[in-house]
């Protein structure tokens, strides 16, 4: 599990330390106050271990860009990510190297996005910064496989340091590279394609069903591929007739894309950009209810941004039932750029709540 996070230089944040994260953790704060900003930095982390987001067949940092670009990419991922990642840096001082570094109780990964890398300008500009005994850093990467075809090899490790960092952090590793980032662009194509037919071979079909039958979708029977205009396409079984995925409510196909590609993972962090979307509060709750005995089954650590009290309050409702580990976080942006982060105890919470205070508004107090 993380413990802590440290950001530099990404986006808007000039510096971002969240810590004492624990199994559950919801990240709630104003408009621009580096919520995504925090999970989309474990995310970019994820890059270094596992360069290509497994659900969406994409290059990691190239998503990260693309997600935020409304217009359609008229150029491949390799060109859109030389174009346009100077958008990742703060300020754009694309001179400086932004910083994530994630804790795992004494252990500490220490990742570092460069922009310009002069002599392996086709290398992706990914690295592990892993202190010497001797006082100085080595900065490490993996044999590329960012891009397709591969490209340059970085530069030559001594084969022993490499084991000796690659076995030192293995668990760690891999952890990070398993990573799973939920959020609205997801679409019914990515699962068609790649996540439903693991979730079929394992029969965890039949948990999504159960989460639409409980709130969304009463009648549903099962999930299917059905023929439409030459493809295949998900559709959801009623009692009177069958609905492709792309047909449902807007909430319970929200459900559906968050709550599949979750079933698949385990041992690693989620991370859930504001699920309450398009989401009727009872919907919200069925939702978190999935994910988070999910996390529980498959030791998963969640990582959610909200602008929703009412997710506030279910997720503490919930994890108190599950007894898993729960804190909410009240980050502020300075206006340099510096995030302040607040652990609300629980005690807190509910404190502020029944003096008739609403927690998403403390930069008031
Ligand atoms: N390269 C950059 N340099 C400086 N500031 C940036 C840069 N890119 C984005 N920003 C700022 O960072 C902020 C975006 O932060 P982020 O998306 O993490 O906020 P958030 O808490 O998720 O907000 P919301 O609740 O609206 O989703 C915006 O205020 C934006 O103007
Ligand atoms: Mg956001």
């Amino acid at each position: 599990m993380i413990s802590s996070v440290y950001v530099e230089n990404l986006r808007g944040v000039k510096s971002c330390r969240v810590g004492n994260l624990t199994n559950v953790n919801v990240f709630i704060g104003r408009n621009g106050a580096g919520k995504s900003t925090l999970l989309e930095a474990i995310y970019i982390a994820s890059a270094w271990a596992s360069p290509i987001d497994a659900v969406r067949d994409t290059p990691k940092l190239q998503y990260v860009i693309a997600r935020r670009r409304r217009r359609r990419g008229r150029f491949g991922a390799r060109r859109e990510w030389e174009k346009y990642r100077d958008v990742l840096w703060f300020n754009k001082n694309t001179d400086e190297e932004i910083k994530i570094k994630l804790r795992f109780g004494e252990k500490e990964l220490d990742f570092r996005l460069m922009y310009h890398q002069p002599q392996f300008p086709d290398a992706p500009a990914l690295w592990l910064a892993v202190p010497l005994n001797s006082g100085g850093i080595i900065y490490y990467q993996r044999p590329s496989r960012f891009w397709s075809p591969p490209t340059k090899p970085p530069p030559l490790i001594p084969a022993d340091f490499q084991i000796r960092v690659e076995e030192g952090l293995r668990q760690e590793l891999e952890f990070v590279g398993n990573v799973l980032l939920l959020d609205s662009r997801l679409t019914p194509q990515d699962l068609e394609l790649r996540v439903w037919p693991k979730l079929l071979d394992r029969r965890l079909d039949m948990l999504i069903v159960e989460m639409l039958k409980e709130e969304y979708e009463i009648d549903a029977d099962d999930i299917t591929y059905k023929p439409v205009g030459g493809e295949y396409v998900l559709a959801l079984k009623l009692k009177n007739t069958t609905v492709e995925i792309d047909a449902l409510g807007d909430g319970a196909k929200l459900a559906v894309l968050y709550a599949s590609p979750l079933a698949l993972v385990k041992n690693t962090a989620v991370l859930i950009e504001d699920p309450e979307t398009h989401q009727h509060p009872a919907g919200l709750r069925a939702l978190m209810s999935f994910a988070l005995k999910i996390a529980k089954r498959q030791n998963l650590q969640l990582f959610i941004t909200t602008h929703s009290m009412e997710l506030v309050n279910i997720v503490r409702h919930l994890a108190r039932e599950l007894d898993m580990g729960i804190h909410v976080y009240f980050m502020e942006r300075g206006p340099d750029g510096v995030v302040d982060v607040r652990v609300l105890e629980e005690v807190d919470v509910d404190i502020l709540q029944k003096m008739g205070l609403d927690p998403r508004f403390l930069y008031l107090v």
